[in-house]
């Protein structure tokens, strides 16, 4: 059971998870330190922390800067200020004062809740700490609440501008060195895998597109530069939100360093008038022992436990037909090749972009959710029913939070969209981005996705999001909703987009969410609470599907990822891939197909078959299991290692890019097994000591040729 104690007398909070511990200390200052984030202490050991020398005197600055938890703007700090104000004077200084604390047990954990106001200005600031049964994640918010009334002459009081209100600023211990690792990307190569040693300064990682983005995803992690795959301690946090949102890590020159996230980004101001209230979204903050695998399946753990709103469900192998089809439409040939789907066993047959208003080609339509009478005369209903028939469940592609200027909605109503009075309306892909902070747009679009619902047997939707945000301002053109100095847009939006996704979930409780924008773009905590997987990449070309996977893994579970085999040579990458290959690669997440199956030859359909058989007998270990990346893709020969969580089975895809004459298939050695068990591989009846398998390794036996894989799925039998 998760601990939070409060010790009086010190004046520390002593957070504790499974393995770990979270020091917290109000200083004599008022001001709120970080002492400890590492194992577990109990309170008396935490508080010895207290008799350590304080940090040395640092001329010009507060020594303690860097150390705290609530990291306020003001004084001698200089370092990162996750809380920036404006008071309606210009003072920008905060000084805080702590009022007090409050410990709430419930069933799946404790809350603690740390509350300080403002010693002159009216205003409360709530820190809160959240840890789960079972985890060692801690969540971190603020809530902030502008307590001005009305003066005695009855004015009311000025509101305040908040610069930055961060959920969290996490302060890691010392180390010899810090290392931080990140993904960076872009479409169609998403969350590649960096590390590099921490630079003195402030680095940056964020989206300023208004959706979380391809080119950086709201987590980072530290360790000191040693941590393997298999070993070291790392620190990381990651970001609830799906907007944009800025992940500082500062190292400050005197070798302090913190890591601070919260949603908007400079310079995006909130006004908060009085009595209002700001609760920002959920910083989580986790360390860990065991390497970056470690890290990794304790993520995954706290995603499945604490995020993800169907866990214990598996996914259906889904079959999408737009690299076949793309705009090119008719209901007989989506009915071919949910039949030819169907065939191989797919689940579930997904109708993409394309389907509605007059949507032929991708510069009109968007924003007409009712099929297209030429394409569908009848509606959907048929397709649907004949995709039930299969034994198939049915999705669609949507895209809600579109138009195109050329659709009945854009004529209808030019003014939803996002722009500025006096500023071009930048399209791309031809299309615009609807403003969704105002409250009818989001009631259209919760009508517009609510009717399509109702009126159809949809199992699941493809909810995609085509571009970022450009030339974004006011809420209303006309000013009549806008306040100045709040641009509330970039908040509102994804408010209201969660508010329509939660709405229609509770409404149509068997319905499956994808999420997508351009692929990867919207990969994050909060996307993930509301939606049940997400399309990684519109790369589907499994050579480079390696690299975007192993990146998405560090922080999210195969559970939630979407991966589909297409034709070969790549439509991207013109690279050509065995079957086999593009298979196992996707096999890693949640296996789709999504080529054009009337070009496949009967032997590549029967191959197929076969391999969404072997899918589903390793898909529970694969989507509910845990998962250890034997040896990454930057590796000629790469693995991961997928195990049930009671060490019944295992399951391991192997990939090897390039044969080199005269090199033998290397064995591979893998992990979470029990040495003194046996473990049966039913393909070939051999059965492996799970001793050996676990120090000199598996044997592998790859095809020839490169893009050589393997699955291989072992029993213990003892
Ligand atoms: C985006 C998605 C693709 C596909 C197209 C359709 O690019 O990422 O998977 O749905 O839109 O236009």
């Amino acid at each position: 059971m998760p601990q939070i104690v409060h010790v009086p007398e010190h004046r520390l909070w002593v957070l504790t998870g499974v393995e770990s511990s979270y020091v917290l200390h109000l200083g004599r200052d008022e001001l709120l330190r970080s002492l400890h984030w590492g194992p577990r202490l109990d309170p008396e050991q935490a508080a010895s922390l207290l008799e350590f020398p304080p940090p040395r005197h640092r001329s010009c600055e507060d020594p303690y800067d860097g150390t705290y938890d609530l990291s306020a703007a003001g004084g001698l700090r200089y370092g990162h200020a996750g809380l920036q104000v404006r008071f309606a004077d210009g003072t920008r200084d905060l000084e805080l004062a702590f009022v007090s604390s409050r410990i709430s047990q419930y069933d799946a954990g404790a809350e603690l809740t740390l509350e300080f106001a403002e010693l002159h200005y009216p205003l409360a600031v709530e820190a809160r700490y959240r840890l789960h049964r079972g985890s060692d994640a801690i969540e971190r918010r603020l809530v902030l609440r502008h307590l001005g009334a009305p003066d005695a002459r009855g004015i009311a009081a000025e509101p305040i501008t908040l610069v930055r209100a961060e959920s969290a600023t996490w302060v890691l211990p010392r180390l010899e060195d810090y290392r931080l690792s990140q993904v960076r990307g872009q479409w169609n190569a998403e969350t590649q895998l960096h590390r590099t040693v921490l630079p003195y300064g402030e680095t940056l990682l964020a989206s300023r597109r208004g959706v979380t983005s391809h080119q950086a995803n709201p987590w980072a992690m530290i360790d000191d530069g040693t941590a393997t795959e298999e070993s070291g301690s790392v620190y990381g946090c990651a970001l609830a939100w799906s907007g944009s949102w800025q992940l500082t890590a500062e190292r400050m020159p005197a070798d302090v360093v913190t890591l601070s996230a919260g949603y908007g980004h400079t310079p995006i101001l909130r006004r908060l008038g009085p009595g209002e209230r700001l609760e920002t979204p959920v910083s989580v903050g986790l360390y860990t022992e065991g390497g970056f695998g470690a890290a990794s399946r304790a993520w995954h753990d706290y995603v499945r436990a604490h995020v993800l709103a169907h866990p214990d469900e598996l996914r259906p192998v889904l079959y999408n037909s737009w690299e076949a089809t793309e705009f090119d439409y008719t209901v007989k040939r989506q009915q071919a090749l949910a039949d030819r789907a169907a065939a191989l066993g797919v689940e579930l047959f997904v109708m993409d972009d394309g389907w509605f208003g007059a949507r032929t080609h991708d510069a009109a339509g968007l924003g007409d959710w009712t099929p297209n009478p030429d394409r569908f005369p009848h509606g959907l209903g048929p397709l649907i029913e004949h995709v039930h028939g299969l034994g198939m469940k049915f999705g669609l592609w949507v895209e809600p939070e579109m138009v195109n200027p050329d659709s009945d909605l854009y004529r209808a109503h030019p003014d939803w969209v996002i722009h500025q009075p006096h500023r071009r309306r930048t399209e791309n892909r031809n299309q615009l981005v609807l403003n969704l902070a105002r409250a009818d747009v989001a009631d259209w679009m919760h009508g517009a996705m609510e009717r399509l619902l109702a009126g159809n047997a949809i199992d699941f939707l493809k909810w995609d999001m085509n571009r970022p945000f450009s030339e974004a301002g006011p809420i209303d053109a006309d000013g009549c909703d806008y306040r100045p100095g709040d641009d509330r847009l970039w908040f509102d939006y994804i408010h209201n987009l969660y508010a329509v996704l939660d709405r229609l979930r509770a409404d149509h409780p068997h319905v499956r969410i994808e999420s997508c924008a351009s692929g990867g773009g919207r990969l994050d905590l909060a996307i993930a609470a509301r939606t049940d997987q997400v399309w990684a990449s519109d790369n589907t070309d499994a050579a480079d599907r390696r690299h975007i996977q192993h990146g998405f893994s560090q922080l999210y579970p195969a559970q939630l990822m979407g991966a589909w085999v297409t034709d070969s040579p790549n439509p991207f990458t013109g690279r050509a891939v065995p079957l086999d290959y593009r298979f196992h690669v996707a096999m890693a997440g949640l296996l789709g197909l999504g080529g054009d199956l009337d070009r496949w030859s009967e032997a590549e359909l029967s191959r197929a078959a076969e391999m969404v058989a072997a899918y589903k007998a390793v898909r529970p270990l694969i989507q509910l299991g845990t998962q250890h990346r034997l040896r990454g893709p930057e590796h000629e020969l790469s693995a991961v290692q997928y195990t049930a969580r009671d060490g019944s089975q295992t399951a391991v895809l192997a990939y090897l890019r390039a044969r080199r004459f005269g090199r033998a298939d290397p064995e591979l050695p893998l992990r979470a097994l029990d040495p003194a068990a046996r473990y049966l591989d039913a393909a070939t009846g051999r059965v492996h000591h799970g001793a050996v398998l676990l120090s000199r390794g598996l044997p592998l036996e790859l095809p020839a040729g490169d893009y050589a894989s393997t699955l291989i799925h072992l029993r213990r039998v003892e």
